[in-house]
């Protein structure tokens, strides 16, 4: 199952599509010194989740175009590595969306497709669906010149409001700082979101004019051509209005963190996975999930984390990459990392699996034992705080209390070999790189320095003395010399 990437189910546009993203303005109110659009909702940066829905929609070979100015270096730098096709166009300076979707067309230079799709970097939770519904419309009209998306808004605030006529069709779009008191009450806004028929569009940019409150050639401003050119123009609502919730805040950033993970909890709910306080939960895109899964409150995971069928994951527990087999229970506040997860294992509470370890079915990890590219196989235990690095663990073995592979001379990393059905006694230090045989017995506190045969009994601990009695002659003793400050 993986009801969280149902949606790439959905087919690809029939139309050549280009799409541009907006992402050149400068976004002062995040008072950061990362440009906008690199910050991240859902642990990915807002213009690596436009790009993907971008080829997503229009086809990984559809051009894609990223319109960059304020900070765009660093954009630029991290095109280059999240999505090496994507194309950059430098707007410089930024004289508004008219000019910012100018600049993109001439960075696209001669190219076959028929449509161009602008989307904005920094409005990141768009679904698929909606841009269907949006391609739906534009391909009603006979004429259409463009179609945008809109939506229902209480407090349509700053928001470029969609002017109707008398029949509901739009006859333009304008900016709050250029509305009318009555304008102003309109509360169905521009989301910025469009598809235009590519050539109207190109016709239509430099006829734009800046006479308006902010002197920008503004994009909105080519649907009110449109409808003088008798061209057709359709606004799609959006019903679900967090689609195109944009970033020009930390709070703006926090509404949308919120937003996806309300999605996110939503789809794995509705996968059959049980959350017990479903808005406590950290999820991510790539996380998937079985049925009769269980998550407890405040449990974080994300990554390319799988939680099994039946798996139970405790209050607190943090797993990122990390794969928890069917009906394995992860105690309270268990921290994992590139782990591996076995059938029916139990881990916790309070256990750290670090990157690299790989428990096998039915295996025990219990409080404060850490582990690091340890292989633990079916049914090994190591119950209590000890630490497990570059070793494996074989079958049905217990690992005792306190036990400590010292892996690390301060140099290198050694390995440790323990076989199956081995009793670590508690307290024992296995100095590698070593290996303890097949059905051997550890006493207690041993330090191992030497290769354990198998079924040997080892120990390497001072032997016990017992002085009888000399505890009340010391006592004595030591009466008189008692200090009272
Ligand atoms: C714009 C729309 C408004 C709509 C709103 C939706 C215009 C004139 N107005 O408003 O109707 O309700 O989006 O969010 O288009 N950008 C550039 N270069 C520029 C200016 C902007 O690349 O010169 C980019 C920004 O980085 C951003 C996007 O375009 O990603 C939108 O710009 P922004 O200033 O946030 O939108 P508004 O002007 O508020
Ligand atoms: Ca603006």
């Amino acid at each position: 199952m993986s009801a969280l990437r149902s949606v790439s189910a959905l087919p690809s546009v029939s139309a050549t599509t280009a799409v541009v993203i907006l992402a050149a303005g400068k976004g002062v109110r995040m008072k950061s010194a990362r440009p906008k659009v690199l910050h991240s909702v859902g642990g990915r940066p807002m213009l690596d989740r436009v790009l993907e829905l971008a080829a997503r929609h229009a086809g990984e070979a559809a051009p894609r175009l990223v319109v960059v100015g304020a900070q765009r270096e660093e954009v630029v730098r991290h095109l280059a590595e999240s999505d090496p096709r994507a194309i950059p166009a430098v707007q410089e300076p930024q004289r508004g969306t008219g000019d910012a979707v100018r600049c993109a067309l001439a960075a696209l230079g001669d190219t076959t497709a028929e449509r161009i799709l602008v989307l904005s970097g920094d409005v990141p939770l768009l679904a698929p669906a909606t841009l269907f519904a949006l391609e739906a419309a534009f391909g009603r009209h006979p004429e259409c010149a463009v179609a945008f998306l809109t939506a229902i808004a209480d407090e349509p605030g700053a928001y470029g409001r969609v002017v109707r006529n008398l029949h509901g069709a739009v006859t333009r779009i304008v900016e709050a700082k250029d509305a009318s008191a009555d304008e102003l009450l309109v509360k169905e806004t521009n989301a910025g979101v469009y598809l235009f028929d590519r050539a109207f569009l190109a016709d239509a940019l430099p006829r734009l004019g800046t006479s308006n409150a902010q002197g920008e050639w503004y994009l909105t401003d080519v649907i009110g051509l449109a409808v003088a050119a008798g061209r057709g123009v359709e606004g799609v609502v959006v019903r679900d209005a967090t689609e195109i919730l944009g970033a020009n805040s930390r709070a703006d950033l926090a509404r949308l963190e919120s937003a996806l993970q309300t999605r996110l909890a939503a789809a794995a709910m509705a996968g059959g996975v049980t959350l017990l306080r479903p808005e406590t939960v950290t999820l991510e895109d790539g996380v998937t999930f079985e049925p009769d899964a269980v998550l407890e409150p405040f449990v974080s995971l994300t990554g390319a984390t799988h939680v099994g069928a039946g798996a139970r994951i405790g209050q607190g527990s943090i797993l990122r990459d990390t794969k928890v087999g069917p009906g394995v229970t992860v105690k309270a506040y268990t921290v994992a990392e590139g782990a591996t997860i076995g059938a029916g294992s139990v881990v916790g509470p309070f256990a750290r699996l670090r990157e690299g370890t790989e428990l096998e079915e039915g295996v025990h990890v219990g409080n404060f034992v850490e582990t690091k590219k340890a292989r633990l196989k079916k049914g090994a235990k190591a119950n209590h705080l000890t630490y497990l690095g570059d070793v494996s663990v074989g079958e049905r073995t217990n690992v005792g209390a306190g036990v400590i592979t010292c892996n690390y001379d301060g140099f290198l990393k050694h390995r440790t070999e323990i076989g199956a059905d081995v009793f670590v006694g508690s307290d024992t230090q296995l100095v590698a790189p070593v290996s303890v045989g097949d059905g051997a017995v550890i006493g207690a506190g041993s330090t191992v320095t030497r290769d354990v045969p198998a079924n040997a009994v080892t120990t390497s601990r001072v032997a016990q003395r017992d002085r009888e009695g000399a505890a009340v002659l010391y006592r004595e003793k030591r009466a008189g010399k008692k200090d009272r400050t």
